[in-house]
């Protein structure tokens, strides 16, 4: 993909204090510091839920299935209006429906202090990282403000991708240190292959951490109305429709050259390799 020009040089992203590489919206291009320590020293009630993933993950996905879980039909949230590192002003949180659904990219250390230390509920959910790199390409793309900060060229990408040169940071290091985090504190962890492999199931599981009663009727008419071409299709008109874009598992395998897969796989078998998530991915992908 070289020779797309790029329409002006790149702008540094905002950053946490460690230097971590944070999103270019309007939260953290004001004041980094501020957001960050809003988010730490939020205070959530008891019963609320705590979403949280590297992005590109799956989560407006576990979102629709939260939000068909705990509420009515007149009541349905979307993933946005509880997303602590986008909305504009924090006062809108109290207007959400409770349960309330609350969703952050930050990693485990940067979580609602509060939330964590008393034990409620976190959802976290994994994707295999070659189709998150793919699935970011995309959004990038589609956001024209997102230009000046991001490359359109794919090995760029790719290479900022496994570099950690990327928002939120590396995605290696932010899930090991997740995996950690998830071992004493009260997290769900959700794998979104696993999830595509049994849509159903996940309902259950998901309504299980809940504590929220769910017949095998109801898990299988939320786990149609939350797949990805009914999700697609309720959201086609809306400002983010360009998040639901395929909802595929192995589309990396569209983009990837040869070598750049090998790469990958020799790069993910070192720094994952001690961890539960390389026993699931390699079980799944021989390769991997
Ligand atoms: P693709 O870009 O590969 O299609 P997040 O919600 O964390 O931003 O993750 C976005 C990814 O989840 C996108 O992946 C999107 O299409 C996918 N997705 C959204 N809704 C989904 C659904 N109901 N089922 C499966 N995947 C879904």
């Amino acid at each position: 993909m070289s020779g797309i020009r790029r329409a002006m040089p790149f702008v540094h992203l905002p950053q946490t204090p460690e230097g971590m590489p944070l999103p270019p919206l309007k939260s953290f291009l004001t004041d980094p510091g501020r957001r960050l320590k809003a988010i730490q020293d939020l205070q959530t009630g008891e019963k609320d839920i705590l979403l949280n993933s590297y992005p590109k993950s799956g989560s407006h996905w576990v979102h629709e299935i939260l939000s068909k879980l705990l509420y009515d039909e007149h009541t349905q949230t979307r993933m946005e209006d509880g997303f602590l590192d986008f909305v504009n002003d924090f006062s809108s949180l109290s207007s959400l429906p409770s349960p309330r659904l609350l969703y952050t990219h930050l990693p485990a250390q940067y979580l609602p202090q509060d939330h964590v230390k008393k034990g409620r509920k976190i959802i976290h959910i994994v994707r295999d990282p070659r189709d998150i790199a793919v699935s970011a390409y995309h959004h990038f793309l589609n956001v024209p403000q997102f230009e000046r900060f991001f490359t359109r060229d794919w090995d760029e990408h790719l290479a900022n991708f496994m570099s950690g040169n990327f928002i939120y940071g590396e995605w290696f290091n932010y899930e090991l240190k997740y995996e950690t985090f998830a071992k004493t504190n009260n997290v769900m962890m959700l794998i979104y292959e696993e999830m595509k492999m049994d849509e159903e199931k996940a309902v259950r599981n998901i309504a299980d951490y809940l504590e929220t009663p769910c017949t095998p009727a109801k898990a299988a008419k939320i786990a149609s109305e939350c797949s990805f071409s009914q999700v697609q299709e309720r959201r086609k008109s809306g400002q983010f429709a360009f998040l639901f874009r395929k909802g595929d598992v192995g589309d990396w395998r569209n983009y990837f050259s040869g070598a750049q897969e090998e790469k990958f796989t020799l790069l993910f078998r070192e720094k994952m390799k001690n961890s539960d998530l390389m026993k699931y991915y390699s079980k799944i992908n021989s390769k991997m």
